[in-house]
């Protein structure tokens, strides 16, 4: 199993390039499931969340090749039997997305209930309602979710209690296909709702609304293929931002769309690091204080601060000279990198959904656990600014949503390896 070292203390300089979204290129695959004509995707990431989609997808009967590191070609005019098997959904949620383009192309499904990240109970029961809406007829089975929609999927009326990221796109990509108009209430406003709305509505499909608290979708009898620009990931362009807020330096983000990012901007000022929006691509990020400041965060969804940037900007304040107080909302038990950045030295107490940070004027190295995505890559800001070397470990975590970390941190001066456990 892989590990990443890093001696801490150099400061970031240079440029950083930004890939597309990893949370929109997932369900943007899902997508290709709803055309019997090719979607051709660019700016994709390569990870491994993305290519265990490809995987499932191909079970399901999708061509799909990569003519290019950033683009990648679905084509699913063969489709096979509609049945997602637990082995090839269990490892990350957003593959229970197929559930409901298969319904709506093929009138029946059985897929495997997900797994995912460890942060919380993490239910479906606002995916399955929504189709149940929609006329599927569903029921659970021995851990999978059984389907059938033998007339097809009808437009329904839809207010979801809470705001779900994954059910507001489960919802789209099942309503597009339906008989009618579908209203979805109280839907998710992430950029990637309306990145996946842009692409679906160059297919064909009659969506307006994305963006804003209410989706309406005009349900088409088909959909065509297209070619659609993944959207970037502000989550990663959130997360280098932060490792500069940590190690100091001067830092352009690059590809990225800064004004999805707005709420950071403003906590990133609030805790002394210069953001300068350099045009509607780039941003760039100062900061020459030895220490930041402290500054509270609430965890909302969009246009709220990300909740898969919390652990990050929880390792940058771990070092302020002041003390924070961090707020979780989304997700329960989403503080398992608190213990570990104490194991750097930092001073943290959580009570339930809040976290206190008091700062320390000093980190210093210590062999770490990864536990989830985002908690991973907080625990590589820490020990970028602590003192001697830090070991992660679980590094599998990373490689699901930062492609190429190593190599972009090792190019703004960071020291930074990657070794096997054989080297
Ligand atoms: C997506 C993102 C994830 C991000 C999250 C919130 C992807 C692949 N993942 O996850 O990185 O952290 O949005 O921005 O896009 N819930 C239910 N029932 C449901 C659905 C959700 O109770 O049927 C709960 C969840 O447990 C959580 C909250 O709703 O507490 C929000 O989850 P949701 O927005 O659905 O997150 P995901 O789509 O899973």
């Amino acid at each position: 199993m892989d590990r990443i070292l890093i001696n801490g203390g150099p400061r970031l300089n240079g440029r950083v390039r930004i890939n597309g979204a990893k949370n929109s290129a997932l369900k943007l695959m899902a997508a290709a499931l709803l055309s019997d004509e090719p979607l051709i995707l660019t700016n994709m990431p390569d990870l491994a969340d993305t290519r265990f989609m490809a995987t499932l997808l191909e079970h399901l009967g999708v061509n799909i090749t990569r003519p290019s590191e950033t683009r990648m070609d679905l084509h699913a005019n063969g489709l096979a039997e509609p049945f997602a098997p637990y082995d090839l959904v269990r490892k990350m949620r957003a593959t229970f997305n197929v559930l409901g383009p298969l319904l709506a192309r093929r009138g029946t499904a059985r897929v495997s209930l997900p797994g995912g990240c460890a942060i919380g109970a993490r239910p479906v029961d606002l995916h399955l309602k929504a189709l149940e809406a929609m006329g599927a007829q569903i029921e659970l089975d021995e851990g999978y979710a059984v389907a059938q929609a033998p007339k097809g999927l009808q437009g329904a009326q839809i207010s979801f209690p809470f705001v779900s990221v994954g059910a507001t796109e489960h919802a789209m990509l099942a309503a597009v296909l339906a008989d009618g108009e579908t209203v979805l209430n109280n839907a998710a406003r992430e950029p990637e709702i309306t990145d996946l709305a842009d692409c679906l509505n160059a297919m064909g499909a009659r969506i307006t609304g994305a963006g804003s608290a209410s989706i309406i979708i005009t349900g088409v009898s088909s959909l065509s293929g297209t070619t659609h620009r993944v959207v970037p990931d502000r989550i990663e362009a959130g997360t280098y931002a932060l490792a500069v807020a940590a190690t100091g330096g001067d830092v352009i983000v690059e590809n990225c769309v800064p004004d999805h990012l707005d709420v950071l901007w403003d906590r990133m000022r609030a805790i002394g690091v210069q953001v300068e929006g350099q045009d509607d691509q780039s941003v760039r990020i100062t900061q020459n204080n030895e220490r930041c400041g402290a500054a509270d965060i609430e965890t909302q969804a969009y246009p709220g601060f990300p909740t898969d940037l919390q652990a990050q900007f929880m390792a940058v304040v771990c070092r302020a000279d002041g003390a924070s107080i961090i707020r979780e909302t989304i997700f329960e038990n989403r503080f398992m990198h608190a213990p570990e950045l104490s194991r750097l030295g930092a001073d943290i107490t959580v009570h339930g959904r809040e976290a206190v940070v008091r700062g320390v004027a000093q980190l210093h190295g210590a062999p770490v656990m990864a536990t989830d995505l985002r908690a991973s890559v907080s625990l590589v800001i820490a020990g970028l600014m602590a003192k001697g070397q830090t070991e992660v470990n679980r590094v599998y975590h990373l490689d699901r949503g930062f492609e190429g970390l190593e190599r972009k941190l090792s190019a703004l001066g960071a020291d930074i390896k990657r070794v096997s456990e054989a080297g």
